[in-house]
């Protein structure tokens, strides 16, 4: 047994590990391994930009030794220094210990192969959006594109912004647009402006603080994109530890879940261009969106992970 557990003052289970003896674990792999082990053992919950404790023990090895997720591969039989050795150990240990996302701990996560900085003021990002606007919004001319020309669309706004991530991945799907970004949470647009400015976007994205469309006037967008709290009152109750860690404000959306879709859906149309169209992310609730918009003909998107959380809706449809 590699960890036996401890009662703390407070009556939690503190995990102790087991010492790792020098030499034991030598190369990246033995690494991951022993983190794959020790995250499978603590029950860990994975839904942070990785999905299984593989992808989560690469992401920290590579992360503590700076490797571009890319590089991986190629240096995965490598030796660590023991230095490293002592850094990947706190990592995979913290990631037990505390049960925060992995991203957290090392602040940053990866979106569609970009890098963001996150901490604990945005939850860690991995909207389903982010696929959408390569599979539908792509400038190949692909079938199922939504928006015939990505580089005619000159206003985006991405509503409950967090990191920045949609904004920034917008401003970079629709190389004309200006993107304006909204959220409510002051700690929340801190971090969105450092990416913002990570990708030197200062002067495409602006950021705004404010209740949804209240901070933008009459302004009108071609494109609003959104992934808006959406967890009803029996997920929140069930999160895991991980989710936990985020902000509370990212996910409750109410007792259904749906009391800032509702908002979004029926203040949209007076932001939204004449052939313009909005995206948006409502997790598991599609049944309940359907049956209370009935009138409106949501195409529902699938992307590589999820079936029907995310809908399109043309600015003609909405009224
Ligand atoms: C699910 S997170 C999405 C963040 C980011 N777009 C992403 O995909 O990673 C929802 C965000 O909405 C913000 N938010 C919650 N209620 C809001 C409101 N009424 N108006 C504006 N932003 C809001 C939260 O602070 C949080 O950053």
């Amino acid at each position: 047994m590699a960890r036996v557990a401890k009662k703390t003052a407070r009556g939690r289970i503190a995990p102790k590990f087991a010492k790792v003896g020098s030499g034991e674990l030598v190369t990246l792999f033995d690494f991951v391994r022993y983190a794959v082990s020790r995250f499978v053992e603590a029950e860990l919950a994975f839904a942070h930009g990785t999905t299984d404790p593989v992808a989560e023990a690469a992401f920290l090895v590579g992360e503590a030794l700076h490797l571009d997720p890319e590089q991986f591969e190629a240096f995965a039989p490598a030796r660590v220094t023991a230095a490293e050795r002592k850094t990947i150990l706190d990592l995979i240990h913290r990631r037990i210990t505390t049960r925060k996302p992995a991203a957290y701990l090392v602040n940053k996560t990866y979106m569609r192969g970009l890098p963001f900085y996150v901490d604990e003021r945005v939850i860690v990002p991995r909207s389903f959006i982010g696929e959408l606007l390569d599979s539908h919004f792509g400038s190949d001319g692909e079938a199922g594109a939504l928006i015939d020309d990505p580089t005619e669309v000159g206003r985006v706004l991405d509503l409950c912004t967090g990191s920045g991530c949609l904004a920034i991945l917008a401003a970079h799907h629709f190389p004309n647009a200006m993107v304006d970004a909204v959220d409510i949470s002051k700690g929340a647009l801190e971090v969105a402006a450092r990416n913002v400015g990570e990708y030197g976007l200062e002067e495409r994205i602006s950021l705004y603080r404010g209740d949804l469309f209240a901070p933008l006037g009459d302004n009108r967008y071609d494109l609003i994109i959104t992934n808006p709290p959406y967890v009803d009152a029996e997920g929140m109750a069930a999160l895991p530890p991980e989710c936990r860690a985020e902000p509370k404000l990212a996910f409750d959306g109410g007792a259904d879940g749906l009391n800032v879709v509702r908002r979004i859906l029926r203040e949209a149309p007076d932001h939204l261009t004449r052939d313009g169209g909005l995206i948006c992310e409502i997790g598991r609730g599609r049944e309940l969106v359907d049956e209370a918009f009935p009138e409106l003909p949501l195409l529902w998107l699938d992307t590589e992970d999820s079936e029907g959380e995310v809908f399109w809706i043309a600015a003609a449809d909405l009224g």
